[in-house]
């Protein structure tokens, strides 16, 4: 039985996210010892004995869990323990209201809401590269709406100077006929592991106001900062969030919006819980109240998060021991990477990635002889290219000022299928729309003998084992 366009579109999209695969088959030293490492996907296991003692220990469902509860926006408690909790720690402007939240079964959901409720089909969303990877599906692929990335070439991409590439992709848009209607930062930056500086978000202010598209900033990652300077390394900028910039005079601030969730800064991907919170937007909030049955919080989650987020005395305990752990987890993968000569990104002070450029180590060892050269087979170079053109197909209504990354360079191709062949992941650069060749993201936040074996298998795949 055919499909819609779009069901079929979905389908072919499936069977090339390798990430699935991996998933369902991970290393585990007695019952799968051929499986695969994950250094690739974005979980922080840090302190998942803690939490999920804390769990067990204070897991009380009331009875009205078994209803629909106070709706599918997340109960009042738990939107009064989220407002309270982001005040403490974000530092708003003013104080959040319950009002002003909206409870998601994670930020995905957030997103794809957000896309739809802001931007009608066809309408475009930047996005800076390099970008979380599934930005681009959250954002386009229910919504209909398309994302233009926004390049800057060799300028840092969180340094000042690269503001004025957002209002040039803005303007190119404009000259297509094509509406801009959002801009999606994210604020500790996946993969870069650094937070923007103040003065830069004003000048996104600026430039989204001037041209009135919506600021949304997923600041899924806001309390994992493990270092709030270093006098070694200059380029380490603290966290700001948008919420504690005032408004005057730099933007309508029903144009900003923030995205959280627990799935990060808490380890707890699975329990899926993220938030839009909007202060100064009415409207969105009711067109919240409509689709928010499709990301309906499961009551034992509404029930939990109310708990932990209202107990300050734990979270405040958590998140310092969760980012002691992450610093000395950040300064082992440092220390490897320094070991092996590999170019790696500086400034790095928050989540838990390490951006490195694996691609100039693979090539140094196939000049020296360490590894041989391998040809990358064309069907494989077909296939990706596919994967791009499908992801680019309900473009017709809009085509995108840049075209979403091409298939990735034979390189990205070769080390990838090198790390595979070792049976570890990593995600690569292709998949975040690095302007560059070669990079992919190590995630130093899986337990300690998983990040060395998973280090170990990184080196056999480099040619560096001894
Ligand atoms: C920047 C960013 N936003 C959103 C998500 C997805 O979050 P959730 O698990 O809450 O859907 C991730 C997960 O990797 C992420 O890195």
């Amino acid at each position: 039985m055919a499909l819609s366009a779009r069901g079929q579109q979905w389908a072919r999209l499936s069977s090339d996210m390798l990430i699935w695969t991996v998933i369902q088959d991970l290393w585990e030293p007695e019952t799968n010892p051929n499986g695969y490492i994950s250094l690739g996907v974005a979980e922080n296991a840090l302190m998942h004995d803690e939490l999920t003692k804390y769990i067990h220990a204070n897991i009380d469902l009331p009875s009205n869990g078994l209803t629909y509860g106070d709706g599918g926006k997340g109960t009042k408690k738990l939107r009064a323990a989220m407002a309270r909790f982001l005040t403490r720690k974000l530092n708003p402007v003013t104080p959040f209201e319950p009002s002003q939240i909206c409870i998601t079964n994670g930020v995905t959901s957030s997103i794809d809401h957000m896309s739809s409720i802001i931007a009608d089909p066809g309408d475009t969303f930047l996005l800076g590269q390099p970008h979380y990877g599934a930005f681009i599906p959250d954002i386009e692929l229910r919504p209909g709406t398309k994302v233009a990335q926004v390049a800057f070439g060799d300028v840092d991409p969180l340094s000042l100077e690269a503001v004025s590439a957002y209002e040039r992709t803005i303007e190119s848009c404009k000259a297509r006929k094509q509406k801009v209607a959002g801009l999606v930062l994210c604020n500790p930056h996946n993969p870069l592991g650094r937070c923007y500086p103040r003065e830069y978000i004003i000048e996104l202010m600026k430039v989204c106001q001037k041209h009135q598209v919506h600021l949304i900033s997923d600041e899924i990652y806001a309390l994992s900062v493990f270092r709030q300077s270093d006098p070694t390394d200059e380029s380490v900028i603290p966290f700001t969030s948008l919420a504690s910039i005032p408004t005057d005079g730099l933007i309508d601030p029903a144009l900003t919006h923030i995205i959280y969730g627990l799935s990060k800064d808490f380890g707890a991907n699975g329990l899926r819980l993220g938030c839009i919170v909007s202060q100064h937007n009415q409207e969105l909030q009711t067109a919240l109240t409509t689709v928010s049955i499709y990301s309906y919080v499961s009551s034992l989650t509404d029930s939990i998060a109310t708990k932990l987020l209202s107990d300050d005395g734990f979270v405040d305990w958590y998140i310092e021991e969760n980012n002691k752990r992450l610093q000395a987890q950040y300064e082992l993968v440092v220390a490897w990477a320094e070991k092996h000569s590999i170019e790696y990104t500086r400034g790095v002070n928050a989540a838990f990635f390490l951006w490195v450029n694996l691609g100039k180590t693979h090539s140094k060892s196939v000049q020296t002889g360490k590894l041989k050269e391998k040809e990358v087979d064309s069907a494989k170079k077909l296939r990706l290219r596919r994967v791009e053109e499908s992801a680019n197909e309900p473009a017709e209504a809009s085509t995108g000022v840049d075209a979403h990354n091409d298939a990735g360079s034979d390189i990205d191709t070769v080390v990838n299928d090198a790390l595979l062949e070792q049976k570890v992941f990593l995600a690569s650069g292709v998949q975040f729309g690095s302007e560059k060749p070669g990079w992919f993201r190590i995630v130093f936040s899986q337990n300690p003998k998983l990040l060395h074996l998973g280090l170990e298998r990184i080196e056999r795949a480099l040619g560096l084992s001894e």
